[in-house]
């Protein structure tokens, strides 16, 4: 046979292990090196992995040299609100000041100000401004994403949101899935009567559902935001309708979004900056995935991070995310979360690797076809200008991705 592509001469070759559900426990702490390895790509899909020895032996049309660096599948990024409108450095003052992120969100600014942009820009603004951030997250190596909407609370809005991850999903070879995330905030006119306004987002579960508009739903439980309780109606409104729930749980004050999570059979329950230990041990006892997003409790210039140890000690299944979006986390670079999970979740580098590939696949329903190489899956795949596998959480800050190939093209180099 001859082969489409041969990446060659890997120093070493990152294997996160495929499974049928998000790793946990000693799994989760464990991660496949390769030394001097190859793999050949054939029709998009991967189909041999071996030595560099016997990669010679082989035919190819095109043969990569990875200069004895380090090769991985894929990264992905199970938590992004891809699609909004506008920008908000004028926040940036205020938080110096020192307001807290949910009073400036209280004052009318925050996701707020963003939902107004949003609401204001046309669907092909929207459009022309998500596909330039893929382009960018692409070239941090992420090959399968999450988006969300969240930035039009209003039907017309959050449909023309929708609609945009639609027409990208059809016009990017990035995998990406859909999320509903209606119940973001309260928006200004529904002040007085916020259940009213969770049940117009209910209302629109069926059609959502019915236009292949999302895969999952999410909801942004916190004081002041949603309660517990409509957090719960609207998860299982989501279930009826036969869309998966996520959450946005516990990321300030501890409402027991994490608990809720488990009991629900959410696929994901994250933030879980102020999970409680109760909830620690739900997760550890489910298969809903802890996504941690660290860059937003770095942005949001706080000094308490997501207890990523005690999870992981307890048997949780971890993955990390951007949480990409214009006010509490304002970058589209998931090596940059890979350092902030070594230095303020303390999180070891197979852990690490384990948390943006297998389990992050698994965090969007993905974890048979992303996350992971092996004969038969999607040749998704990463060549790194870097020495090891434990040097990208180490150098941060910077782009290590020398070229990212999805389906076995070449994406960015
Ligand atoms: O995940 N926590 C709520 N939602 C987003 C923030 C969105 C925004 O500030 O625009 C988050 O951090
Ligand atoms: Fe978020």
């Amino acid at each position: 046979m001859t082969y489409d592509t041969i990446i060659e001469n890997i120093g070493q070759f990152i294997l996160p292990k495929a499974a049928d559900h998000p790793l946990k426990g000693e799994d989760m702490k464990r991660l496949e090196i390769r030394e001097n390895a190859a793999i050949a790509t054939k029709n998009g899909k991967v189909e041999w992995i071996g030595t560099h020895v016997d990669a010679q032996r082989m035919e190819t049309e095109n043969r990569v040299d990875a200069e004895g660096k380090v090769v991985s599948p894929g990264l992905v990024d199970p938590h992004t609100h891809l699609v909004f409108g506008g920008s908000r450095e004028e926040e940036l003052a205020l938080k110096q000041a020192g307001v807290p992120y949910l009073e400036i969100l209280k004052r009318g600014g925050g996701i707020l100000s963003t939902v107004k942009a949003t609401r204001e820009a046309s669907e092909e603004t929207l459009f022309a401004k998500s596909k330039q951030s893929l382009k960018r997250i692409a070239s941090y190596g992420v090959t399968t994403l999450e988006a969300k909407s969240g930035y039009g609370l209003n039907r017309e809005t959050e449909l023309k949101q929708l609609r945009v991850v639609k027409r990208l999903k059809k016009t990017t070879v990035l995998d990406l899935v859909s999320t509903f995330l209606g119940p973001h905030a309260i928006p200004p006119e529904s002040k007085e009567d916020p259940e009213a306004f969770l049940q117009e987002m209910i209302a629109m579960l069926p059609h959502i559902k019915e236009e292949e508009l999302a895969e999952f739903t999410d909801v942004f439980c916190e004081t002041g935001v949603f309660t517990i309780d409509q957090a719960k109606r609207f998860m299982e409104a989501s279930m009826a309708n036969g869309l998966t729930p996520k959450i946005h749980a516990d990321e300030i004050d501890p409402l027991g979004g994490t608990e809720l999570a488990c009991q629900t059979g959410a696929i994901s329950a994250d933030h879980l900056v102020a999970a409680s230990d109760e909830g620690m041990t739900a997760l550890a006892l489910s298969d809903t995935v802890a996504v941690l997003l660290p860059g937003t409790t770095f942005y949001l210039g706080k000094d308490h991070y997501a207890n990523a140890r005690g999870m992981i000690d307890r048997g949780a299944s971890v993955a990390l995310a951007t949480d990409f979006n214009p006010g509490s986390c304002v970058t589209e670079n998931l090596q940059l979360v890979m350092s902030l999970a070594a230095l303020k979740l303390k999180m070891t580098p197979e852990e690490i690797w384990n948390a943006v590939t297998v389990n992050a696949a698994h965090a969007i329903g993905k974890g048979t076809s992303a996350g992971v190489l092996a004969p038969g899956r999607k040749a998704d795949i990463v060549v790194w200008d870097v020495p090891n596998y434990k040097y990208i959480p180490y150098h941060y800050g910077v782009n290590h991705a020398m070229l990212v190939m999805k389906a076995g093209e070449v994406i960015w180099k």
